[in-house]
């Protein structure tokens, strides 16, 4: 039975058209314990659903819809391994990878070699280390070296490169010396194309100056062979698995570049937060259970509410890449129409992943959040205090993001109807001490498994990238066009704008 049959889903239908008519306000102004009954601290995160369009009777429902999805069978199933991802017959076993005491012996012996390697850079002449790679391959680390600056370690260089422009990497290449420059290559497959192209410019820049780069070069994949062929010494290769997906691969070594900037001992508390949220998932109720509430709150608003984006607003620039990291998460993962019956769900799925820096949004696009015509639900996330200290600034970026869920709440009456904003927007506030790496660490893994409740709710395939693939394809044959100049048997939009860019 397709989970839109199922009784808890015809249930949640029903209470969601008693529930609508009564706003945001009202149900505070009836019920003084709301927000005691609608936030939950876990993992050093309080996570706040009160300005949700729900009470407690929608959580119990929902969780009730998780039941129904058989969500209890579908965690033990993932934290021991089963091949969750069915369409590759792979496990998805990132939590082993933060597992402290479970520990496969091969990842203890690439954390090892991780910290061997950083030991040997603070000795060594390396100044710059240019990381490549794309996707979960550069978005993990970039975040996370991003947001944890204030404990950096080491004063090397780091400089992500992802796309393929060459503006972007010429113009670092000009900046750097190329005999106190380390490249690492990350990438699972060690077949995409972009990360290969620049890793091809990098390597060549090298040779021009330097007479033996092997040192230089570094790989961080699940296909050692290909590394091994690209020229890279087995000292130099750090691995991971099959049962890594890329998008979860940050806990692996492609955290080497996160390993360098803060040290061995930060990154391992970074596992560590992320094992902590991994315990608290496997264990707590439904109803108290973070990425549970995240994974069912956000089911409430795309199918039964018909809200179909999600902004993600971090108050804390070290955050900045958050909604692009999320964007891969949710989207690669759950971005899906397939059904695991094998027909074609018919409610929606991912919803569109978006937002940006808390105040700057404010002074930008919030205006369509509090007046337009569609309504986008909120994550907001604030830390109470920064790391560095400059409390003055951090009660102002709190009561920035405060008033800001609190005005898509409650709104403002006016006369005009340009000066009205109706409220009634719902959003969650996630708040935590400060930014710390276990504090980082939880919140990626609160992700994580919110994406993963949500696809065995909707009944697909969480971990495969199909519809990626088809583009990753697609590059080659149209680059093999472009080389022979052959526009036969090609669509004419596509034909005519090669046509125009061999005019150039
Ligand atoms: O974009 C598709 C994808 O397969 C992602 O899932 C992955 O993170 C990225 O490409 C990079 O792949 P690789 O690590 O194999 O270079």
């Amino acid at each position: 039975m397709t989970i839109d049959k199922s009784s808890a889903w015809l249930t949640l239908q029903q209470h969601q058209i008693e529930l609508s008519p009564i706003s945001l306000a009202e149900m505070f102004a009836s019920n003084k314990q709301r927000f005691h009954e609608l936030s939950f601290k876990h993992c050093d995160l309080l996570c706040d659903f009160s300005k949700q369009k729900i009470n407690t009777q929608t959580i119990k429902l929902l969780s009730d819809l998780a039941q129904e999805a058989q969500l209890s069978q579908s965690i033990e199933d993932l934290f021991n391994g089963a091949l969750v991802n069915k369409t590759e017959q792979r496990a998805a076993l990132h939590t082993q990878l933060r597992h402290p005491q479970a520990h496969k012996p091969e990842v203890k012996r690439v954390l090892a070699q991780m910290g061997s390697f950083i030991d040997y850079l603070h000795s060594s002449k390396f100044t710059d280390i240019i990381v490549l790679g794309i996707g979960g391959s550069d978005l993990g680390p970039r975040l996370v070296c991003e947001a944890l600056q204030p404990y950096k370690q080491t004063d090397r260089r780091l400089h992500f490169v992802a796309n393929v422009d060459g503006d972007t990497i010429n113009t670092l290449l000009q900046c750097l010396n190329p005999h106190t420059t380390l490249c690492i290559i990350n990438s699972k497959t060690f077949t995409t194309i972009e990360t290969l192209a620049n890793a091809k410019l990098v390597k060549n820049w090298m040779q021009q100056h330097v007479a033996t780069v092997a040192q230089q070069l570094v790989a961080v994949t699940a296909n050692k062979k290909a590394a091994l062929e690209y020229g890279i010494s087995p000292d130099n290769i750090f691995e991971f698995w099959d049962w890594v997906g890329g998008r979860y691969s940050v806990w692996s070594a492609v955290g080497l570049p996160i390993a360098i900037a803060i040290g061995m001992h930060n990154f391992e508390k970074f596992l560590a937060g992320a094992h902590a949220m991994d315990q608290h998932f496997r264990t707590a109720p439904f109803t108290n259970n973070l990425p549970v509430l995240m994974a069912l709150v956000g089911v409430w608003n795309i199918n039964f509410n018909a809200y179909h984006t999600l902004a993600i607003k971090p108050y804390t620039d070290g955050l900045q890449l958050l909604p692009a990291y999320l964007q891969q998460l949710e989207m690669e993962s759950n971005g899906k129409s397939a059904a695991n019956n094998g027909d074609f769900v018919n409610y929606q799925t991912a919803p569109v992943i978006w937002g940006g820096v808390g105040c700057n949004g404010q002074h930008a696009y919030m205006q369509m959040l509090h007046q337009g015509t569609q309504i986008v639900p909120v994550d907001f996330l604030v830390a109470k205090s920064s790391v560095t200290g400059s409390q003055e600034l951090q009660d102002l970026l709190v009561a920035s993001c405060l008033g800001q869920s609190q005005a898509l709440m409650l709104g403002r009456s006016a006369a005009e109807t340009y000066k009205l904003c109706k409220g009634n927007r719902p959003s969650t506030t996630i708040m935590f001490d400060k930014m710390t790496p276990e504090i980082l660490g939880s919140i990626i893994a609160l992700y994580e498994h919110k994406v993963f409740v949500q696809g065995i709710i909707w009944q697909i395939q969480s971990f495969d990238q199909w519809g990626v693939q088809l583009g990753k394809d697609l590059i080659k044959d149209v680059l093999q066009i472009i080389e022979k100049r052959d526009l036969k048997n090609l669509d004419a939009s596509t034909a005519g704008l090669l046509q125009h860019f061999f005019e150039r």
